[in-house]
């Protein structure tokens, strides 16, 4: 949801339409998170102002504008020292337009510019202060007001560091962002902080640095203390008082311990994807950090410290790889995916599944299975794909944990504030690790005593980082926005949990077999629904002008059927349903004649019989189903409609077969439509506002 980057480069001399090319490439791999419209901001070629750039839409537009612009902008001009900011922007707060899309300016002098990821709830509250104070506003987003305050601040304490007058800021502000600053009053210089939206930094210098930590700054005295009501800040809020009251001065210039390596380039990013192609070393913040730079040093500063309060945050070494965020030989990003899914998940479960001793250990979780085997109940929670993901698992779960299994979207928990109890084992489930209607969930649990596992792709995130343990799904990074190999992941880490909860089960010993051993043959078979590939191009040819899509399962398979609605809707932006065959009779049977696209998923799985009842149900009105059936099963295909025929598994991990042709199908639509695969209109890869 937006996508942050910033760029400083410190005694490392760059072109201007370096930096600018830099800024824009960042954005270009951040687009996923948002795309309706993209700015920068630079130093001016001529004076101490700034050039602000913005343009509506894609950031492929902003590059050609700051091309149009290029004399202007002095593209060869040497920069030794230089800050820029740059933004594609989710809107939240008014409609896409130049005005509303970041940086947000101070003033037309350009004192202060700031880029934001995230929701100031209290916005309007600080509008009208501002607006008291005289200030004029031009946008309708809530981030100008940071932008304002700020330059409130420094007109009130023209003495204040850069960094100080941040941290006042953020004393006011409620909601969740991260920013990014730059100033004309402090040239050089970058501040940024998050609270509950991700940001981090990649450091790249000529030699490696010594350090693996840089350590935090804190304020009012070092003294750890015990979190008070004072740390929500409402101390400091106007309550109709005439103004904010300020922090007092802290900073010295020891403050910024330089790195032992001058020269030296910094990368603020909403994530890695951003930076790997300059740097891997990179430092994930946390909640209300504020990191500052100057005179090339970095410093990290937290206004208390509470007892468990780290004294350094550790610089990372990414593991990510650069060709594994670009398109390859693919024509999409989403195709790529699709056709990835061979070895993701392999990769999944790599080094976790044994298939000689058939055993299966999640080192991430290992030592608290003794604990989550005591529970009194199992609760999935997430939303979009990763929550059809718990319902894909869900009956395997029940059947090897033997234990209730509760599974939720994150939104709707919340609005019930469902009962959670400290025996409760929870699983926050996203490809992200960073939607906050799941991480609010988490929170809410963490606070009753549950035990939280995280069932991530992203190391670093910020549900990863909450959860008391956890299984990275290890699919490598997603792009395209609709996800697909995340799905495939997600499935399979729970299916090993499942696995794992079950292995002294001797009852379940042969089960447990012909699961691991359907696991073994999985990349294989992927492989062999890959390759249907031109039947379902010419599938899509039938379907892409029609106005609907039923998919209709049942059983293991239902997760399927919502699954690949889902990708149908975002994909395409046609009407699609997934509905329970056994619900067919209650209600959508009326949805059926013979113009009405239905698509049916028929395994010859416990619930066989009942599939094929539903599919005379369906025939008796005149449908005509597309049906997904196992290779040869000529008792199916008799039926005498069109199948897509795909490997035989053992029934639980069948969805992992079956979800796959339905993603290539909204693809192959989407393509058809015209739509934009990769950032489907009004929507964004990760969503970071409730
Ligand atoms: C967004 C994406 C979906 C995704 C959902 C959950 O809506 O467009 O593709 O399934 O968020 O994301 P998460 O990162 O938590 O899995």
């Amino acid at each position: 949801m937006c996508g942050i980057f910033a760029y400083l480069n410190f005694l490392t001399p760059k072109k201007r339409g370096e930096i600018l090319k830099t800024l824009v490439n960042g954005l270009k791999r951040l687009e996923y998170r948002g795309y309706d419209s993209a700015g920068v901001a630079i130093d001016s070629a001529c004076s101490k102002d700034m050039a602000l750039i913005k343009k509506t839409g894609k950031v492929a537009l902003l590059e050609e504008e700051i091309e149009n612009r290029s004399k202007e902008l002095d593209m060869d001009r040497i920069e030794d020292i230089h800050c820029g900011i740059a933004h594609t922007r989710w809107a939240t707060h008014g409609v896409p337009s130049e005005v509303n899309s970041h940086p947000q300016r101070s003033d037309y002098a350009h004192s202060f510019v700031v880029v934001h990821n995230g929701i100031i709830t209290n916005y309007k509250e600080v509008k009208v202060f501002l607006q008291n104070k005289g200030y004029k506003f031009e946008s309708d987003t809530d981030t100008e007001i940071i932008a304002k305050l700020i330059h409130h601040f420094y007109e009130q304490h023209p003495n204040y560091s850069f960094r100080e007058l941040v941290e006042n800021v953020v004393q006011q502000l409620e909601g969740a962002f991260a920013l990014c600053f730059k100033s004309k009053h402090f040239p050089g210089e970058c501040v940024a902080t998050r609270r509950g939206s991700p940001l981090l930094v990649g450091i790249k210098t000529k030699t490696r640095l010594a350090t693996d930590h840089i350590p935090i700054l804190y304020g009012k005295d070092d003294d750890p203390q015990t979190p008070t009501d004072a740390d929500t800040n409402s101390e400091h809020r106007p309550h109709g008082r005439a103004d904010y009251p300020v922090l007092p001065r802290s900073e010295s210039t020891s403050e910024f311990e330089p790195l032992e390596d001058k020269q030296v380039e910094y990368f603020f990013a909403s994530d890695a994807s951003a930076i790997i192609e300059h740097t891997n070393r990179v430092i994930y913040f946390e909640d209300d950090d504020v990191a500052a730079i100057k005179n090339g040093a970095l410093s990290i500063h937290r206004l208390r410290r509470l007892y468990d309060d780290p004294h350094s945050r550790e610089i990372h070494t990414l593991k990510m790889e650069l060709q594994q965020i670009m398109k390859g030989n693919y024509d999409y990003f989403m195709q790529k995916e699709i056709f990835e899914q061979p070895e993701s998940v392999i990769n999944t479960m790599r080094g976790r599944v044994n298939f000689e001793t058939k055993t299966v250990t999640l080192g991430g979780i290992k030592d608290y299975i003794p604990e989550i085997k005591r529970c009194r109940r199992l609760m999935l929670i997430g939303c979009g794909t990763s929550y059809h993901s718990a319902i894909a698992t869900r009956q395997l779960l029940e059947e090897l944990t033997e234990l209730p299994v509760m599974v939720e979207l994150a939104s709707d928990f919340l609005d019930r504030t469902t009962p959670v109890f400290r025996d409760d084992v929870c699983f926050f489930i996203s490809q992200s690790g960073e939607t906050a209607d799941t991480l609010m969930a988490l929170r809410y649990c963490k606070q009753r005593g549950a035990l939280i596992i995280g069932i991530t792709n992203t190391v670093g995130s910020s549900i990863c980082r909450e959860s008391h343990c956890g299984v990275h799904i290890n699919a490598g990074p997603e792009i395209g926005v609709a996800s697909t190999k995340a799905y495939t992941s997600q499935f399979i880490s729970l299916v090993m949990f499942a696995l794992v909860m079950s292995e002294d089960r001797l009852s379940l010993a042969g089960r447990r077999e012909e699961i691991i051993e359907g696991l073994k043959n999985l990349q294989q078979q992927i492989r062999a629904v890959l390759q249907l590939d031109d039947k379902v191009k010419e599938l899509a040819q039938d379907l892409y002008n029609k106005k609907s899509l039923l998919i209709m399962g049942r059983g293991f398979n239902f997760a399927t059927c919502l699954e690949g609605a889902l990708k149908v809707k975002e994909l395409t932006y046609m009407h699609s349903e997934g509905i329970m065959a056994g619900e067919l009779k209650h209600g959508p049977l009326a949805l059926v004649d013979e113009d009405m696209p239905v698509m049916m998923i028929i395994m010859r799985d416990p619930v066989y019989t009942k599939c094929v009842n539903a599919l005379q149900q369906v025939t008796a009105r005149q449908g005509r189903p597309v049906i997904i059936c196992e290779e040869n099963d000529d008792e199916t295909k008799a039926y005498g409609h069109r199948c897509l025929e795909i490997p035989r598994t053992v029934d639980c991990l069948q969805g992992i077969l079956t979800v796959i042709p339905m993603q290539l199908l909204s693809f192959h639509i989407a393509v058809l439509r015209g739509c934009n695969v990769d950032c489907p209109r009004n929507l964004a890869k990760s969503v970071t506002v409730e």
